[in-house]
């Protein structure tokens, strides 16, 4: 499935007894873009596509908050505190490292298609490229299937 087409502008004009003013497009304020965005979420720099979980990470949902950024801390420690929702996985215990790739592996990668990485991940800290990055093998998704 093609992620672009979940945010297709839907325009719905209402059938209309008065011609419009002029040939200007006619929109009526009812009729505003119908926008769904895809929703992502990274994890140990791996970007994907969580759409398809809206229940969890939707508006209102109970896992929105590790939406829009890397949560790895977060997902490793099964918490929501904003200071746990960054990249950063200095200190955590093995437990948790064993979590996180649990949770990476079993969730993330079986569950949502990757869509790309973040800086941190493909760039070393100088800006230049990591030479070592490898993509992730995915045996679900084929990154051809999302463009
Ligand atoms: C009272 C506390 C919690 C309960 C009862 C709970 C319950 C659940 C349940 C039942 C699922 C599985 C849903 C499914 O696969 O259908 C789930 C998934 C998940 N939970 Fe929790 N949870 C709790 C707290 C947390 C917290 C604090 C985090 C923080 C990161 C968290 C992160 C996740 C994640 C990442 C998933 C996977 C969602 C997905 O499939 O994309 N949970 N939780």
């Amino acid at each position: 499935m093609c992620h672009f087409y979940s945010h297709v502008c839907i325009y719905t004009p209402k059938p209309s007894t008065h011609p419009p003013p002029s040939k200007l497009p006619f929109l009526r304020p009812e009729s505003l873009c119908l926008f769904s965005p895809p929703i992502y979420l990274a994890v140990k720099g791996v970007v994907f596509d969580v759409t398809s979980g809206k229940e969890f990470y939707g508006r209102g949902a109970p896992y929105n908050a590790l939406t829009g950024k890397d949560s790895t801390r977060g997902v490793a420690k099964m918490s929501l505190d904003p200071a746990d929702l960054t990249h950063d996985t200095t200190g955590l215990t093995a437990k948790e490292l064993e979590a996180l790739e649990d949770i990476f592996t079993k969730v993330y990668k079986a569950k949502y298609p990757i869509v790309g990485y973040t800086a941190r991940r493909i760039l070393n800290e100088d800006g230049s490229p990591n030479l070592d990055f490898k993509p992730e093998d995915q045996p679900h998704f084929d990154i051809k299937d999302e463009f």
